[in-house]
């Protein structure tokens, strides 16, 4: 059933149930017009009761329909037919109230609401703005600026707050129903306010508009959707509502169907299918409170801070007390900077510090149900760090490394119970970025793996699964596209319109200012290595560069030339010179040219680690970049490009 009916006395109660979470399907939408028209036919009913089934109202429209036209009944016709019933439509609300399901709420005449009720408008964040009326009506109920926060600013208030704005009429305790059905009494037989969109508005001072728009142009970095909800808005406000309806729908349908916001669709639905892989879901994970970390560097800092930052406790191993000292102040620096920033709640800041213990030592390791290797990229380093811990650990404690590039199955060699030791690959700084690749080896244990998957959701990470190979996904696609780029600058392109190219596509940075800012030297000894080894490994600017003693920011220069304390890259005739003996002649090459080569390759190389099974799924390659390489979310991932170019 999607939509169920009830009559309690003269109150009818009106429940769409369509798992998981309620959203607005054809089917639903159906049902609620047929249910408006029978209802205000029935003499027996005075009142209506919408409710959503489970723990949620309604998520919103059903995003899946968004790859197809609209078809009809469409969601604003509802909306108004709820709000043009002949008695009132009371919406009764838990969980999240959003989207569409919050503008299908803004319809009825009433709102009640448990507190810990959730209101949100979140269109934008799909590429879309709202498209069943929600930038009219709820301007209307709350007045324009706090309307604003929540159709172009992401703003959620919760029941509390909802009720302070005016957004709910009442809130009601557990049991929802009843309290409802109750509310619905009392106001039968009473005058009723005006529907929503009849409500009068006051317009704002004309600088709220302004401040708005250059607020919200300036945090939208680019995307269309944000800058168009306040228009909308705006519109509605001064020509009306039915100006305001008819903008906000037609900018709605226009959005649906660009290319940004299909990237964010395909993103949403990757996201939350990356956290619950078909073959783990029947396992339990491992329980996990108490984490070590060994090695309190860079990587170690950040993945304990992230650990800590989810409410576990951490031991974090380093071998002697500068060390301990340094990872100690790193981890402090971490911890005030957040809470200065307003970033870590009350709750996640109490003890904090209190479950962080830094040690000299293996002791403690004893007591750790999950361990993370986080030392020197050197396989000896790694491989004596986990003798230690075989001989300490618990038989079922979890062991992890973060290498970056040393095949895992060489540091578990010799472990005793390798079933339970996987990669664990997190992306620097550990405490930021959302990417967390989970490197099974053949011998890891299905339970180990879904415990690796339960970390990432309790870190608020996005884990994707990568097969053993050099670099993993992420850093050998890395590899390929810095290699790309700099095949460009061997044919003639300039160095700085590659950047320009790729910054213009919204990396935040192109292939070479990345390079600047990381350090030109890791790649370097890299090819080092594989020459020593005897490889065919050809010379590359790079190296030339890293020769000639220019590494990045950090000696002054690289690819560019950097003032002392200052970031912006300018143009180096130095580098030009040494990499010169690499270089063809000079070519013009159009941005999109540029940007078509290097996606190519993206996906070029992301089809190779399909095809090699070390990816399982594509969309889990376009999460890599997304989440772990600043790929524009906008633009979905090189997959997803490679899959758009390939149909036109
Ligand atoms: N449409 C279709 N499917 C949806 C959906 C939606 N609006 N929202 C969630 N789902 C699906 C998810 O893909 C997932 O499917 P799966 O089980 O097959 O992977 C399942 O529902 C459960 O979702 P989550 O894993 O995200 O569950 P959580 O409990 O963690 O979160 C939620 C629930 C808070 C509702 C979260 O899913 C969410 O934020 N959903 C999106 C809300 C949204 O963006 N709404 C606006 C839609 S656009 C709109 O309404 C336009 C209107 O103005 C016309
Ligand atoms: P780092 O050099 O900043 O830190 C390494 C830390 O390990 C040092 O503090 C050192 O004192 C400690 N250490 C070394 N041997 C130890 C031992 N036997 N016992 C206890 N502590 C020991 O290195 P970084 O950058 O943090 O890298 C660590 C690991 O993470 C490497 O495997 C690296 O490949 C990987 N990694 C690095 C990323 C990066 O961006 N830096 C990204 C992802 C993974």
């Amino acid at each position: 059933m999607t939509v169920n009916l009830e009559i309690d006395g003269e109150i009818a109660i009106v429940t769409i149930e369509n798992p998981p979470v309620n959203a607005l399907s054809g089917v639903v939408r159906e049902h609620l017009l047929a249910l408006a028209d029978a209802l205000d036919g029935d003499p027996n009913v005075r009142a209506v009761v919408l409710t959503g089934a489970g723990k949620l109202f309604v998520a919103g429209a059903d995003i899946a329909e968004f790859d197809r036209p609209p078809e009809p009944p469409f969601l604003p016709d509802v909306v108004a037919r709820i709000e043009a019933a002949a008695k009132p439509w009371i919406a009764a609300i838990r969980g999240a109230a959003l989207g569409g399901g919050l503008e299908v709420a803004l319809g009825c005449r009433f709102r009640v609401a448990t507190a810990g009720a959730r209101f949100a408008l979140p269109e934008i964040n799909l590429g879309i703005i709202q498209g069943a009326g929600g930038t009219q009506r709820l301007p209307r109920i709350v007045g324009v600026a706090e309307a604003i926060r929540i159709v172009a600013e992401n703003h959620s208030p919760n029941g509390k707050e909802a009720l302070r704005l005016g957004l709910v009429d009442a809130l009601v305790d557990e049991p929802l129903v009843p309290g409802a059905v109750a509310f619905a009494q009392a106001v039968v037989g009473q005058a009723l306010p005006p529907a929503s969109r009849e409500r009068v508005v006051s317009a704002p001072a004309a600088n709220v508009w302004t401040e708005a728009e250059a607020r919200i142009t300036a945090g939208a970095r680019g995307a269309a959707a944000p800058p168009q909800a306040l228009q909308a808005l705006k519109h509605g406000i001064e020509h009306g509502v039915e100006a305001g309806l008819a903008l906000e729908r037609s900018t709605f349908l226009a959005l649906r169907a660009t290319e940004e916001a299909a990237a964010l669709r395909h993103l949403f639905f990757a996201e939350r299918a990356a956290l619950r892989p078909g073959d783990l879901r029947a396992l339990s994970p491992r329980p996990i409170e108490t984490v070590g970390v060994v090695g309190g560097g860079t990587m170690g800092s950040g993945i304990a801070a992230a650990l800590l930052n989810a409410g576990l406790s951490v031991v974090l191993i380093e071998q002697d007390e500068a060390s301990v000292l340094r990872a100690r102040s790193i981890l402090a620096g971490l911890y005030e900077s957040s809470r200065r920033r307003g970033l870590m709640s009350d709750e996640v800041a109490s003890g904090w510090m209190a479950r962080l213990e830094t040690i000299i030592g293996y002791g403690a390791a004893g007591r750790c149900d999950l361990v993370i290797e986080a030392v020197f990229e050197e396989l000896a380093v790694k491989r004596s760090v986990f003798a230690e811990l075989g001989r300490v650990c618990r038989p079922d404690t979890i062991l992890a490394t973060n290498t970056s590039y040393i095949d895992p199955r060489l540091i578990a060699d010799g472990l005793p119970g390798p079933e339970r030791f996987l990669g664990l690959h997190f992306f620097s700084p550990a405490q930021v970025m959302k990417l967390l690749e989970i490197v099974p080896t053949p011998d890891t244990a299905p339970d180990v793996l879904a415990t690796g998957y339960d970390l990432a959701r309790r870190l608020g990470k996005v884990p994707v699964r990568s097969g053993i190979c050099d670099g993993f996904i992420g850093n050998r696609i890395l590899r390929r596209y810095r290699a790309e780029a700099e095949a460009l600058v061997c044919g003639g392109v300039d160095i700085a319109a590659v950047d320009a190219a790729m910054r213009a596509f919204g990396f935040a940075m192109g292939p070479f200012e990345m390079q600047d800012m990381a350090g030109l030297d890791i790649a370097y000894l890299y090819r080092e290595a594989a020459r020593a080894r005897g490889m065919p490994v050809p010379d590359m600017p790079g190296d030339l560069l890293v020769r000639a003693g220019r590494k990045g920011q950090k000696t002054g220069g690289g690819w560019y030339d950097y003032a002392a304390g200052d970031r912006r890259p300018k143009t180096s005739m130095d580098a030009q010179r040494i990499v010169a003996p690499l270089v063809g002649a000079k070519k013009e090459m159009a941005g999109e040219a540029i940007v078509s080569r290097l996606m190519a390759t993206m996906a070029e190389e992301g089809h190779a680690i399909l095809t090699e099974g070390i990816a399982l799924a594509a969309a889990d390659i376009d999460l890599v970049e997304v989440h772990g390489y600043g790929f524009p979310r906008k633009r979905g991932g090189p997959m997803f490009q490679a899959g758009r170019l390939g149909k036109t």
